[in-house]
């Protein structure tokens, strides 16, 4: 769509929104796609302060494939908030594609979040009362694509996904597994840039597990999508190129694949799998 990628205010970034798949980016130079510095995120509850992030420093680079591990309450989905101009940080800043998204306005940032990112939560975030088809098309009707449009991309992605005969099931009518398989074709409905999947195999057989773990994989490689998950499933490890360990708010380490294998089944002295 030209007319989209005119309107792309993000500078530098790679336009996906052709028709069709994003394009292959392995010949781009490397660049930070996302870059964050001394993040912090304090919640305020009541007289407390619960200081969910407390200093987070890193970079991703374009087209890789990043698991964040680390104890429960650690801070890992406050980041993903972050990162994906969910939430505001308390201080700090994020750099999208070396734009600090802070400086965005409303437009942009909602051009952001419907465009370049696409977002897989912890728990499923369907709405209830759509069907699998229409919970998929509706980020494209948001993006501007035609009633009809839309419909056969949803249709097209739910196919993908294994859902080609429960397109007319809302979520209820679905299991646990299949939601998360809807929530993941609709995390690529427009073609995202970045994936940032929060536990996205947590509530899943393992079966089910490993097929959105290869989907994941497979638009990495295929297509770039730089792609973040938060996950204790060392199926994911395996396939991550760079895994950080969050504890306390802060990403305490950064090993790539080859170096937590050096330790496989154990990950800071914590059993995962
Ligand atoms: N909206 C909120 N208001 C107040 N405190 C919050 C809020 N969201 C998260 N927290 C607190 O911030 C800390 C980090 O939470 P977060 O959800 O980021 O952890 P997590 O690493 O994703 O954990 P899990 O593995 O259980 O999903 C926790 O102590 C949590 O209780
Ligand atoms: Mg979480």
């Amino acid at each position: 769509m030209a007319e989209a990628q005119a309107i792309n205010p993000i500078a530098g970034s790679v336009p996906t929104d052709a028709p069709g798949r994003p394009k292959k980016q392995r010949n781009l130079p490397i660049e930070n796609t996302v870059r964050v510095r001394n993040l912090i995120k304090k919640y305020e509850m009541g007289s407390s302060v619960v200081e969910a992030l407390r200093g987070a420093n890193f970079e991703i680079q374009r087209g890789e494939y990043i698991s964040i591990v680390g104890p429960s309450g650690s801070g890992k989905s406050t980041l993903f908030n972050m990162i994906g101009g969910l939430d505001k940080p308390t201080e700090g800043r994020v750099y999208i594609d070396e734009v600090d998204i802070a400086q965005l306005d409303a437009y942009e940032l909602a051009w952001l979040r419907c465009r370049k990112i696409g977002y897989i939560f912890q728990s499923f975030n369907l709405i209830p009362v759509m069907t699998a088809l229409e919970n998929v098309s509706l980020p494209m009707i948001f993006a501007g694509l035609t009633a009809d449009d839309s419909r056969e991309k949803a249709i097209e992605l739910l196919s993908l996904v294994g859902l080609g005969d429960r397109v007319q099931h809302k979520p209820l009518e679905l299991s646990g597994g299949q939601q998360q398989r809807v929530a993941v074709a609709r995390a690529l409905a427009n073609d995202p840039a970045l994936v940032l999947a929060d536990e996205p195999t947590g509530n899943l057989d393992t079966k089910t597990g490993l097929e959105i773990i290869n989907l994941l994989k497979q638009l990495n490689e295929e297509n770039g999508v730089t792609i973040i998950t938060a996950t204790h499933d060392h199926k994911m490890l395996d396939v991550s190129d760079r895994i950080f360990h969050m504890i306390d708010g802060k990403v305490d380490k950064i090993e790539t694949r080859e170096e937590a294998d050096l330790h496989v089944g154990k990950l800071d002295g914590q059993e995962v799998g």
